[in-house]
């Protein structure tokens, strides 16, 4: 017995026929030379999400981001009113730019100018080459010839985007299209507490991105997560809306509030950080947030949606998957 409605199809499988029914090849999953061909047809043409407006509070804020599956760096940086990106690579002879004790690893900060640690040419908040060491000694240098290489960036919501194609074709919020651009309401700016953590996972990334789409995993892999006490899942998983649109899906997640459990079917991880799955608890009103229609498209009652599958749903972690 279905516990939310289904469409007139009769499942959420059969409403987007695209997917069809039948088995799922994994040809595309495990093929080296595949994966080459998505990292250009995809990665480097998607709009890829870097960071938020927040982290970059004044002017000559930066940081850096490594996007391993298009194999370069970016330096996002903020100049004036500008949120700017460019390729983290001097023009003089391709040192990487702007890194701190490992040039592998990504680095933040503040700075007037960007110094390359080689030969010491400089460049403004704006890319510009604003200095080169002994000028006098190159030949018909002009410096105006030698600024930093942008790259597409745009803001949506307070989320910094960029964009690899050196013509980027589509404007950031075409791309997101409106099942998310129906959720720029929701008060992003105030979730301020912030936690993260890092894990390599050894899989191709539509492998990754599939298991965070399906919760049939639920009730099994995270049985071991929640305390014994709470049965929420025992009839498994089922939530009330999944949603295609163009490139991007979601689902959502029939929720509970953890703050109104009995304290000892709370996760002890939410306990902790008074925050989970469904979002942060304290912010007076964010539950009232996630009642936007936008959150819940498929109109349904409970209260909570799983913020992850916001940002699966536009690709955060794309770029940081291989294959
Ligand atoms: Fe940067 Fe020479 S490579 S100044």
């Amino acid at each position: 017995m279905a516990r939310f409605p289904k469409p007139a199809e009769g499942s959420w499988t059969e409403h987007y026929p695209e997917l069809g029914t039948g088995l799922v090849s994994y040809a595309d999953s495990i093929a080296p030379e595949f994966f080459e061909l998505e990292r250009e047809a995809i990665f480097k043409r998607a709009w890829l999400h870097v960071g938020r407006v927040e982290q970059l509070p004044r002017n000559g804020s930066y940081f850096t981001r490594e996007i391993a599956v298009a194999r370069t760096s970016v330096v996002i940086v903020r100049d004036g009113d500008e949120i700017r990106a460019f390729h983290n690579i001097c023009r003089h002879r391709g040192n990487k730019l702007v890194w701190q004790d490992f040039p592998r690893e990504e680095t933040s900060g503040t700075a007037r100018q960007f110094t390359c640690k080689y030969h010491g040419w400089r460049y403004g908040l704006d890319g510009a080459c604003a200095f080169v060491q002994q000028e006098g000694e190159f030949f018909d240098l002009d410096k105006a010839d030698y600024g930093l290489v942008p790259v597409h960036c745009e803001v949506w919501a307070g989320f910094i985007f960029v964009n690899l194609d050196r013509e980027s074709k589509q404007p950031l919020r075409a791309f997101l299209g409106p099942m998310i651009t129906a959720i720029e309401d929701f008060p992003f700016d105030q979730l301020t507490a912030r936690y993260g953590f890092r894990a390599e996972v050894p899989a191709n990334w539509k492998v990754f991105m599939d298991a965070l789409q399906e919760q049939y995993h639920a009730p099994i892999v995270h049985r071991s997560q929640r305390p014994e006490s709470f049965d929420a899942h025992a009839a498994g998983f089922e939530a009330p809306h999944y949603q295609i649109d163009g490139p991007h899906r979601m689902f959502n997640s029939p929720g509970i509030r953890p703050w109104e459990l009995p304290e000892d079917q709370i996760k002890a991880s939410e306990q902790l950080l008074r925050g989970g799955l469904f979002g942060p608890w304290d912010p007076p009103d964010f539950y009232e947030a996630t009642q936007i229609a936008g959150m819940r498209p498929g109109g349904h009652e409970r209260g909570g949606v799983a913020l992850f599958e916001i940002w699966t749903s536009f690709g955060i972690q794309l770029w940081e998957c291989g294959w």
